[in-house]
């Protein structure tokens, strides 16, 4: 049976059997945690095509995934997992709301990477969490956190890899975790949404930048399309 049991704003959630659900990625393109939204027509498509390489790829890797397979083009077959509303982002390359946070200047190099923690709660601007936050609202104990941070570690050499294969160079990205079990594994997308990836030698930005700062959809799109049929062409 395929019924509609959760909505956020890029995917919709179908169960699919008891342990398995579909995740059909929409054509909405959002910023400013809802605020600015627009249809990029066939976004969808590219983003579940993005998601699955790259899910495929971690999975080849050695990495956990709730991928399973495509039910459609634009639709994930996915284990069902119970998801942790926490975004974890590693940095290689400032960017983003650390350069407005901290005295931190853009373009600076992170090595070892940087991770953070962040509750997913659009009205409140998604603040950051540390350890006794995440504790305290028991979304993960610290040695949880451990494990997920090894896990973004090792997708960090993973996606940087393959993406400077492509040319490009990663600065930064997004996965949400949920619980399968006792196990914690990576859940939700892995797209142009969810990372920061540039061109090193132009500092051509291919990923949502371009929708944040302005840029019109058909220069978006563009963007997306290249990078899946750059990484069609390296994984
Ligand atoms: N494997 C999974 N099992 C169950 N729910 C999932 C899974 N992967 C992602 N989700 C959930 O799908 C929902 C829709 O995704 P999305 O549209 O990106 O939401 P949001 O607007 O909150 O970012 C989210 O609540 C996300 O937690
Ligand atoms: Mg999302």
């Amino acid at each position: 049976m395929e019924t509609l049991i959760g909505e956020g704003k890029t995917k919709q959630v179908f169960s699919y059997d008891s342990d398995h659900v579909l995740l059909r990625f929409k054509d909405t393109i959002t910023a400013g945690d809802g605020a600015k939204v627009d249809i990029m027509e066939n976004k969808g498509v590219i983003n579940a095509q993005t998601s699955a390489l790259i899910f495929r790829l971690l999975e080849r890797n050695g990495i956990r995934t709730h991928y399973v397979g495509m039910y459609d083009e634009r639709t994930m077959i996915a284990k069902k997992l119970k998801m942790i509303p926490v975004e974890v982002v590693l940095r290689n390359i400032a960017t983003g709301s650390i350069v407005k946070r901290l005295p931190i200047k853009e373009g600076e190099i992170f090595d070892p990477p940087i991770i953070e923690y962040f509750l997913k709660d659009d009205s409140r601007h998604d603040p950051m969490l540390n350890y006794y936050h995440l504790e305290y609202f028991k979304l993960m104990n610290r040695k949880e956190a451990e494990v997920v941070e090894s896990v973004m570690m090792r997708v960090n050499e993973v996606l940087r890899d393959i993406i400077r294969k492509m040319g490009f160079e990663l600065y930064d990205f997004k996965l949400e975790f949920g619980r399968l079990g006792n196990e914690i594994i990576v859940g939700d997308e892995i797209t142009l949404d969810s990372m920061r990836v540039r061109d090193p030698k132009t500092g051509r930005i291919l990923d949502k930048d371009l929708y944040r700062k302005g840029y019109d959809l058909k220069t978006v799109k563009e963007a997306y399309e290249e990078f899946l049929s750059k990484l069609e062409k390296v994984v």
